[in-house]
């Protein structure tokens, strides 16, 4: 069969991840897509920096170039822009997309579903939200046949691991915030986390997907953890409690769907409040199958790559198909 063709568009700590498995284990992507995998090169800011596991020739620091000639595009830069020329060109021509870059997604995802339909594209978008725990599927494909009424969960992996080495360990906030940093949870604008704005829009892309509403990230009522100060979690640790950032998101009577993010002070026996470090963990309540709860890896290189290289074989398929 032909090569499916990938273009990776970021080397950082996802994309690395996404290319050493791809270069390290081309038999298993080759006999899960019935095709070998061709990856074309890696678009990254800075070629000269070495990246283990990747050969220097494969990277590039032009990732329009890159991207025009792949069957699939794996889209690992994050931000607005150029992620978002580049995946809408790609949707245009008919190509396979995987992007793990929920602040576009959550603005632009209606959009860019709507441009895939039309041009016989793929969008898949599975690492966006909770990166290895594979939400989106079971919310869109497992629990289809049922009727969620509301989700729950821990859904920022950094801002757990920095609640938790501040309560359990009584690790100063900006040296926790500085190690989940150093383990790769961060976003690259670290506000995105500690504002809760990176909870918010995997929420709200969490909402979208199981109500099928337009859920745009604005309208969570989104608080996040940089006002928490030693008093706040001493008092929770006085009440028996436990400090987490809470996602939440729930279907009223009327349709309306609402959204928040914020720190709450649960019971120590809350599933929520036992989630430790970069983990994840949501809780989705159904009309049949009542309580379904997912926990896994949050966050992380080669956690994310899993949901990525997922969406890879998904996106292949495609490819092959046609
Ligand atoms: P990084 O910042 O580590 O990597 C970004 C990569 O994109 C870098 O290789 C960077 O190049 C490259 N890049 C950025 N802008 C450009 C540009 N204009 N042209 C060419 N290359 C560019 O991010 P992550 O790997 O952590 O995250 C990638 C995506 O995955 C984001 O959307 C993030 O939200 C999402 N995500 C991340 C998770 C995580 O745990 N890290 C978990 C779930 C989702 P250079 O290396 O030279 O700077
Ligand atoms: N910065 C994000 C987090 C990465 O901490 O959860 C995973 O999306």
């Amino acid at each position: 069969a032909a090569p499916v063709r990938v273009a990776l568009l970021g080397g950082g700590t996802v994309g690395a991840a996404v290319a050493r498995a791809l270069l390290q284990h081309p038999d298993r992507y080759a006999a899960r897509l019935g095709a070998p995998v061709e990856l074309l090169g890696v678009a990254v800011r800075d070629t000269t920096r070495v990246r283990e596991g990747i050969p220097a020739d494969l990277l590039t620091d032009d990732p329009h170039a890159l991207a025009q000639d792949a069957d699939v595009i794996v889209e690992l830069m994050g931000g607005l822009e150029p992620a978002g020329e580049l995946i809408e060109a790609a949707l245009r021509r008919g190509a396979q997309v995987v992007s793990a870059n929920k602040q576009l997604l959550t603005r632009r995802g209606v959009e860019l579903q709507a441009l895939a339909q039309e041009h016989g594209a793929g969008l898949h978008h599975e690492a966006a939200v909770m990166a290895a725990v594979p939400v989106l599927a079971v919310v869109r494909e497992s629990l289809a046949g049922d009727e969620i009424t509301r989700i729950r969960g821990i859904v920022n992996g950094s801002t757990n691991y920095v609640l938790d080495l501040v309560a359990r360990e009584g690790v100063p906030f900006a040296d926790a915030v500085r190690q989940a940093g150093e383990l790769g949870y961060l976003e690259a604008d670290p506000t995105e986390d500690l504002e809760g704005l990176d909870a918010a829009a995997k929420i709200a892309l969490l909402a979208r997907t199981a109500w099928d509403v337009p859920a745009p990230p604005d309208e969570v009522d989104v608080t996040g953890i940089s006002g928490l100060t030693d008093a706040d979690f001493a008092a929770a640790a006085e009440q028996g409690g436990v400090l987490k950032l809470v996602a939440s998101a729930e279907r009223g009577a009327d349709g309306a769907v609402r959204c928040a993010v914020r720190p709450e002070v649960l019971p120590a026996e809350d599933p929520l409040a036992r989630t430790r470090g970069g983990t994840n963990l949501v809780e989705l309540d159904t009309v049949l199958a009542g309580p379904v709860t997912l926990v896994g890896a949050g966050a992380g290189g080669d956690e994310t790559a899993s949901a990525v290289l997922g969406d890879l074989v998904r996106a292949g398929l495609a490819v092959a198909r046609r």
